[in-house]
């Protein structure tokens, strides 16, 4: 053979060799056992950070501070594959050693509770596309994110990265989050898949909880999302429901997400969840993450002394590799480590401004008068929190915070008031040690104490008095009712004494809650003329809290959960967060210990409960004023040949001021067999932005399998016979417009299988 023929040959054969294979069967037709054990258990993670030992073998980081990698697999070219959380941002390191001279720095964007309150679909597709871009260009595969768990109590601590108490919220949110991620070309992983409401013995909590409540609340917005968006994964929890390790969870993992659903991704566990192995890849939870050397040995002992059969890991390989495939390192994508951080800032701020909700405005306290001279009072004012702790983190390059949003955007603050505050912060973080590391709670400042001559004098010099109460929590612990959940009492002291002195000489008071959960609002609302919810808005959120109090952008958020009076008004209060198995043994502070909680409760979670029970509340679901207002008219319906009913109506903006409105359509199903809440939210539309005068038609479509509920008796969504009433407004107490639809017959919508029953009695609320 020629020398030029040969080396021809070489190059092509070389060639082929290289080329990746993109067909999961074949792949798996190549594949030792140990291969594909290796594709079942991730590349393991540094917990040095948790004073954990060191690996023994150095885990190599393809983008540092992602959460996880895939085992790459050498002889098939097949590369690790990057996950990294979360749900407010990319959550990657923002400095390399290797890279000194470039930055990394994801967007913070605003929790998720706060783009739930935007009611607004098209906003988290938005957020959604910003978050896939970022992933794409800096390495990241798969996005650790949506999460949406449900706000089940007011205390749980990571509710801020979750969307709401209702399960269509939720799901609708996800779905539109996800959409707008994975037209990236990067994945999510839908989490945590389910029944994780709660922080308290987090990897050890047994959830005792009824078919219907998982079927109808806990399930429903994992479902919406999966029918909806077709996530690439899905995360399952730490906890057990009804005694099974949800990672371990057949039932749940394969009978109703995939046979029932037609979910096609891969599922992953939770970081370390779960115990058994075999367990695992037995039910179908195919990657087990981030992976560790006892799980490989466990799975290839299974495999080898017959426990686990071949056909279930390649079922799980088969399940991940069609994933793989489509993934940017797959593909070989390079990124290109500058993703469009500057486009983003806008995206982060237009969300934050949206979500932003108005509870209360007496006398047109807000918008802020041209001129105002603000007294900007409140830790919260100047050290803003973004965002809460853990895992939905993210390394930001810097927070605009709200002291800083209204001064460069020429709003006038009083400076003795701002003077104060810097001199006092710069105290305290002399006094203060930094946390140890970033999973640890933040623990704000104490509140700064003035006196009433000092307010009066402030008074006198300023138009408007502002004060921001901050609140955090996150991943590893939940909220306490005392100085948490209730105000501090330096808290509510600053309250009224602010109110006091600003009143005294006829000035508004607002107060701004910068916040990522439910906190008391009922026995001091009534002194302040104006209370804006901001949550953790992200790191352009000072500028979305200037957008707002200014006038440039008109609130149109609404609470995706209940305010209540107090913490033991909310049933799961009862319950909250469950016992001990066994009180007298050590609870590891992060880990915790054996414990279970029975969901009392139900299915009336959050309004479903303050309604069915007549409980008051303090703010009910759905709720959030606007500089203008709107009437809704003109309902409409029409029952289609397939019991599908078309709802139609017209909002008008009926006032002086452009703005959005959410149009809430809830429907009241009949008691029969089945006891019902009252009413439950069905579908919701944002509508454009209306100019005075300006109508907008709203359309909704519901189908029967939207108006069933779940009969457990017989495993099947029912439409009982009777009238169901869908009552039209713009918050669960507003809804001025009604129509019914009666079901002559009780009919069966869907048939489900018999699976996740409780093992005990549970004395559920009727
Ligand atoms: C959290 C997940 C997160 C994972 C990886 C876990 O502790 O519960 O939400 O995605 O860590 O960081």
């Amino acid at each position: 053979m020629k020398t030029r023929t040969f080396l021809f040959l070489l190059v092509i054969g070389q060639a082929l060799c290289a080329q990746r294979l993109n067909n999961a069967q074949q792949i798996i037709d190549k594949l030792t056992t140990e291969e594909k054990v290796a594709l079942v258990v991730g590349a393991g993670v540094d917990m040095t950070w948790l004073g954990e030992p060191a690996p023994a073998v150095p885990i190599i980081e393809k983008v540092p501070g992602a959460a996880g990698n895939s085992q790459t697999i050498p002889s098939l070219d097949i590369p690790a594959i990057v996950f990294s959380d979360g749900p407010a941002g990319v959550r990657i390191n923002p400095t390399r050693a290797n890279d000194p001279n470039k930055t990394f720095y994801a967007t913070a964007f605003p929790v998720a509770t706060l783009l739930a309150s935007s009611f607004n679909e098209e906003v988290l597709e938005n957020v959604g596309a910003a978050f896939g871009d970022e992933c794409k260009e800096y390495g990241v595969d798969v996005l650790l994110a949506p999460a949406l768990n449900i706000h089940r109590s007011p205390l749980g601590g990571r509710n801020f990265e979750y969307y709401s108490e209702d399960p269509v919220v939720a799901g609708k949110m996800a779905a539109a989050f996800t959409n707008g991620v994975q037209a990236q070309g990067v994945g999510v992983s839908i989490k945590h898949f389910a029944a994780n409401n709660q922080e308290t013995n987090r990897t050890q909590i047994n959830t005792i909880v009824s078919e219907r409540a998982m079927r109808e609340i806990y399930l429903k917005g994992f479902e919406i999302a999966v029918k909806e968006s077709n996530p690439w994964t899905v995360m399952s929890s730490y906890n057990e429901i009804n005694g099974v390790y949800t990672s371990e969870n057949h039932d749940l993992l394969t009978t109703i997400l995939r046979e029932e659903w037609g979910f096609k991704g891969f599922v992953m566990t939770d970081w370390f969840a779960g115990k058994d192995a075999v367990a695992q890849v037995q039910a179908g939870n195919d990657l087990l993450m981030p992976g560790t050397p006892k799980q490989t040995k466990e799975i290839l002992a299974g495999i080898k002394d017959g426990t686990l059969s071949m056909e279930d890991l390649n079922r799980n390989v088969t399940h991940i590799l069609n994933i793989y495939l489509n993934t940017l390192s797959y593909k070989n994508n390079v990124p290109s480590n500058t993703p469009q951080l500057q486009l983003h800032k806008a995206v982060a701020r237009e969300a934050a401004s949206e979500g932003m909700i108005l509870l209360k405005n007496n006398k047109n306290a807000l918008p802020l008068k041209p001129e105002s001279n603000v007294a900007l009072f409140g830790i919260g004012s100047y050290m803003t929190i973004a965002g809460g702790t853990g895992s939905g983190d993210v390394n930001k390059a810097y927070m605009v915070t709200i002291s800083e949003g209204l001064q460069k955007t020429g709003v006038a603050l009083n400076p003795t008031v701002t003077q104060g505050y810097d001199k006092y912060i710069a105290e305290q973080k002399a006094i203060v040690k930094p946390k140890a590391n970033f999973f640890m709670p933040d623990v704000p400042f104490e509140e700064m104490t003035w006196t009433d001559e000092q307010l009066n004098t402030i008074a006198q010099t300023s138009s408007i008095g502002v004060f921001t109460l901050l609140r955090t929590s996150g991943e590893g612990s939940d909220r306490n009712v005392q100085n948490d959940f209730n105000l501090k009492p330096s808290e509510k002291q600053a309250i009224s004494q602010l109110c006091k002195a600003f009143h005294k000489q006829n000035k508004p008071v607002v107060i701004m809650l910068n916040i990522g959960g439910v906190i008391e609002t009922a026995s001091w609302k009534d002194e302040p003329d104006a209370i804006l919810v901001v949550w953790q808005p992200g790191q352009e959120g000072g500028y979305a809290v200037s957008d707002i109090l200014t006038g440039k952008v008109n609130p149109s958020g609404k609470l995706p959960m209940t305010f209540p009076i107090n913490y033991n008004d909310a049933y799961s209060a009862k319950n909250f967060p469950g016992k001990l198995i066994d009180p007298t043994k050590p609870v590891h502070p992060f880990f915790g210990a054996p414990a279970e909680v029975t969901y009392e409760e139900d299915i009336y979670v959050g309004y479903r409960y303050f309604d069915s029970f007549q409980v008051p509340t303090s703010y009910p679901f759905g709720f959030g004023l606007s500089y203008t207002n709107f009437t809704i008219s003109d309902l409409k319906t029409e029952k289609l040949a397939n019991g599908t009913v078309k709802v139609n109506c017209t909002i008008t903006n009926a006032g002086k001021t452009a703005g959005k409105e959410v149009v809430q359509l809830y429907s009241a199903a009949p008691k029969g067999k089945l006891n019902k809440p009252s009413k439950e939210l069905k579908c919701f539309e944002k509508t454009i932005l209306l100019n005075p005068g300006q109508k907008q038609d709203i359309e909704f479509t519901i189908t029967p399998y939207q108006l069933s509920s779940y009969d457990t008796e017989n495993s099947q969504w029912i439409m009982e016979k009777g009238d169901y009433k869908l009552l039209v407004g713009t918050s669960s107490e507003n809804l001025p417009l009604s129509a019914t639809i009666n079901q002559s017959a009780t009919t069966v919508v869907l048939k489900a299988n018999k699976v996740l029953t409780p093992k005990v009695a549970i004395s559920v609320l009727k």
